[in-house]
């Protein structure tokens, strides 16, 4: 809530406003939007996976948003008009596309002159141990390749990147910040199930395991998650994102 909040601040949503929201996912970030561009605006909600697309629709109507469309729409070729937004948010999605410095461009061409676009891209990965730091135990116990991550969440997490990215494709006036915030698991099962939830890759590996690996995977996740064991056996577990806005 308080990146989807900076993000939504940072385009300045008006009434009449058309804004724009890409790999939404569930969309959550842009239906805090749509309430500030009522009436008269739309948010078109779009993610290239039509799966996606229904999660965000049941999200829409459990929280009775009308004034927003459904459109699937890869980011790196956005099937709109030139000129014909507002502003544009993306919350953790264009480091993961193939081509990020298309998807800005393309982001940039959808903009009117003078709009916004708004992003988050998580920050350095030592500053990120929910993800992580588990991810550091399946590289020790040889169950991935490639500890770093580097084409995947992880992406944008270098200083200055996200800047130079923004600079590229031709947006001006560029501000990039970082967002502390934490997220928190009940019980070890939540933080096992959670990750699972989040990452294909990661719910697929686990899937391959033999129950032995799996409960080795799991002893390893509970020690290098230990510091952030809370006393009711919860944990607690920091997390930083850089969050920016430019001007198209
Ligand atoms: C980490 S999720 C973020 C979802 C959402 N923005 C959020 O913050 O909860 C990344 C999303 O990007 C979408 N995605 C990945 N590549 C894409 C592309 N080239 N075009 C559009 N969506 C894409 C995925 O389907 C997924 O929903």
């Amino acid at each position: 809530m308080p990146v989807s909040r900076w993000l939504v601040d940072a385009i300045e949503p008006q009434p009449g406003h058309r804004v724009l929201e890409l790999a939404a996912g569930p969309g959550d970030t842009g239906f805090l939007a749509a309430e500030l561009i009522a009436p008269g605006g739309t948010l078109i909600c779009s993610d290239f996976s039509e799966t996606m697309l229904e999660v965000a629709r049941g999200r829409a109507s459990e929280l009775g948003i009308a004034n927003v469309e459904f459109t699937p729409l890869n980011a790196e070729w956005i099937d709109l008009p030139a000129a014909s937004q507002d502003s544009v948010l993306c919350r953790w999605g264009y480091m993961l596309v193939t081509d990020p410095a298309a998807a800005l461009r393309e982001t940039r061409r959808v903009l009117r002159p003078g709009g916004r676009v708004a992003l988050a891209a998580w920050a350095d990965p030592a500053e990120n141990p929910w993800a992580w730091r588990a991810n550091g135990v399946a590289f020790e116990q040889g169950l991935i390749e490639d500890e770093r991550l580097s084409a995947g969440m992880f992406a944008w997490s270098a200083p200055g990147l996200i800047e130079d990215a923004l600079a590229d494709a031709g947006f001006t006036d560029p501000r990039v910040e970082q967002v502390a915030f934490e997220n928190r698991y009940p019980t070890f099962a939540a933080y096992w199930d959670s990750s699972r939830e989040l990452a294909t890759a990661f719910s697929t590996l686990v899937d391959g395991l033999s129950e032995r690996s799996r409960d080795a995977l799991q002893d390893g996740f509970r020690a290098a998650l230990a510091p952030y064991t809370q006393d009711d056996g919860g944990y607690v577990i920091p997390a930083k994102t850089h969050v920016a806005t430019a001007e198209a």
